[in-house]
């Protein structure tokens, strides 16, 4: 019935390198950085690192636009050191997993750089152009998901090309079978030097409607539903799987605005299935309307009905892929959990998603409780998507003042300052003056020195969890139930083989009673993960405390 696998035992640590660790002192984080965090990571008890590109890039999106797939960007180190790594992770019963950036390339490709030189030019057919509808007219009314026009002119060939990300990353044309030749040989490439798997870039995004057929007009991502899941999608997967098949590796689809019914379609398990599991956003979007630049108050109500639909929908059939945090989202204590009650809230945070059935995966400097960064001004920004952003809200007129407030709670620089290792000068990130983007000043509070100091803290916690779920298959492969509580609860039970877990969350600041259910006796039950030193019973039940969580076990 539960179909066991590998992938679905293990849990994932995702490095964001420039930001990790810097080894070399120039500022910027590094292989030799990671290699020597490798016994860190070890410890915290996942089973493999998911990196985020390593590969040479120009960094108009930080590494997510790729100027060569079969190389290592020398800020990062050599290929060379890139094998020691992987070797270093094996040997610590780590697996690796590289990030498949493959809807788009970097405009410093060469494959892009010789697609523009003539419309006779062999990689010309390697990405998507067209000519302008009228002269100055785009070819139709696309915009980009990272702000402004889908398409970008090229004078000497009097034709545009699409990107749906920033301009300097233009789309490949994955209709074109030489394409998908290159996409598996760069899958090969790195499935033969020994890496477990791949996790997908908006793979979800790689088919286009033919036609190019105008979009309904939104105020961005105009198009998306020309190319969101697009025709020949499934055909192209099966073509990437029967390569994948050959190896013993396993894939995560990025995959926005899915929902439970259209993921089965591609991870549902058996001879169809096309991937393992796929990261899908609904849960991200508890405190805002699709994009976190469009804020509500955090719902928990939703929180609860999007995580019980994708346990419920996929038990049985399909595997979750659970994640709180990851490089594009700000950090959840600062927005599902509470800065003031920060120990209390990221340890909450931590129990309600990783004691889900799936296999969870936890992006660097969460397993420490780091917050936002709430940088106050836009020159201090990094990323693409959020100058961008904050220029077109200032171009419909809004005041500084306001899209600096969305933008210090939505951008994603929020999850990218350096990671806080020691209350040292730089939170010991790098021995430079100066790291390559300004660390976030809690350090000498929040940082893994600290942590590792105190037996009660976030770090700590995350070991004994991931311990619980590691010794314990009814985390892993036990069915859900969503318990109906007071809209602040997130309590639910699961159960497998004669055993029930039952996990309790409060999302509230205040305090709130909780009975557990009549065939649950929590006197019998053995108490084992909680964030309060004492926790009394009264009448199968408990008045919950600020962010509490508790989970009971009865074997
Ligand atoms: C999703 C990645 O996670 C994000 O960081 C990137 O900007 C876009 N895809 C484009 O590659």
């Amino acid at each position: 019935m539960e179909n066991k696998k590998w992938y679905k035992e293990m849990s994932v640590y995702q490095i964001w390198p420039r930001s990790f660790c810097d080894g070399n002192g120039d500022g910027i984080g590094d292989l030799k950085g990671i290699i020597s965090k490798l016994d860190y990571i070890k410890s915290i008890g996942v089973d493999a690192i998911w990196f985020s590109p390593l590969y040479p890039s120009p960094n108009a999106d930080y590494g997510y636009d790729i100027a060569d797939y079969k190389d290592i960007s020398k800020d990062y180190g050599t290929l060379e050191e890139f094998k020691t790594l992987l070797d270093e992770a094996h040997k610590r019963g780590l697996k690796v997993i590289m990030d498949l950036v493959v809807n788009h390339t970097s405009d410093q490709h060469k494959w892009f750089l010789e697609s523009k030189k003539s419309e006779d030019n062999p990689y010309h057919n390697y990405y998507i152009w067209r000519k302008g509808r009228k002269p100055g007219k785009e070819p139709n009314n696309w915009l980009s998901t990272f702000q402004g026009k889908a398409w970008e002119y090229c004078k000497e060939l009097d034709k545009y090309y699409l990107h749906v990300f920033a301009k300097e990353q233009p789309d490949l044309n994955m209709d074109n079978p030489k394409v998908r030749e290159e996409v598996k040989s760069i899958m090969r490439f790195w499935l033969d030097m020994g890496v477990d798997g791949f996790r997908e870039d908006v793979i979800t995004f790689i088919s286009k409607k033919e036609g190019l057929p105008n979009g309904f007009p939104l105020p961005t991502a105009t198009g998306i539903e020309h190319y969101m899941n697009g025709p020949h999608l499934r055909e192209y997967l099966r073509e990437f799987k029967d390569v994948l098949d050959e190896y013993d590796c396993f894939t995560v689809g990025e995959a926005p605005m899915m929902t439970t019914k259209r993921a089965l379609r591609f991870i549902k398990e058996g001879d169809g299935q096309l991937l393992n599991m796929m990261f899908h956003f609904e849960h991200m979007s508890a405190d805002n309307i699709i994009t976190n630049w469009i804020r509500t108050p955090f719902n928990p109500g939703k929180l609860k009905k999007v995580y019980a639909r994708w346990q419920k929908d996929l038990y049985g059939k399909a595997w979750n892929a659970l994640y709180i945090e990851n490089h594009d989202q700000p950090r959840i204590i600062s927005r599902y959990g509470s800065e003031k009650y920060r120990v209390e809230s990221g340890k909450m945070l931590a129990t309600m998603y990783i004691l889900q059935s799936g296999t969870p995966f936890i992006y660097q400097g969460q397993e420490i409780g780091m917050l936002n960064a709430n940088l106050p001004t836009i020159d201090r920004y990094k990323d693409v998507s959020s100058i961008n952003t904050y220029k077109l809200f200032r171009k419909f007129g809004i005041s500084d003042k306001i899209t600096m407030k969305f933008c210090m709670y939505a951008s994603r620089d929020n999850a990218r300052t350096p990671m806080q290792w020691s209350a040292e000068k730089n939170a010991g990130f790098t021995s430079a003056q100066e790291p390559w983007f300004e660390v976030n000043p809690n350090y000498k509070s929040i940082n893994v020195e600290q942590a590792e100091n105190d037996p009660n803290s976030i770090l700590n916690y995350y070991r004994k969890i991931l311990k619980f779920r590691k010794e314990n298959d009814i985390v892993k492969y036990g069915d859900f139930e969503l318990l109906k509580t007071q809209r602040k609860l997130f309590a639910y039970v699961r159960s497998y083989k004669g055993q029930k877990l039952l996990v309790i969350n409060s999302f509230s600041e205040g305090d709130m009673p909780f009975t557990a259910p009549k065939d649950f006796d929590l006197e019998k039950a053995e108490l084992v993960l909680y964030n309060y030193e004492d926790n009394p019973v009264i009448h199968n039940g408990f008045m919950t405390r600020p962010y509490e969580t508790r989970v009971y076990f009865l074997k």
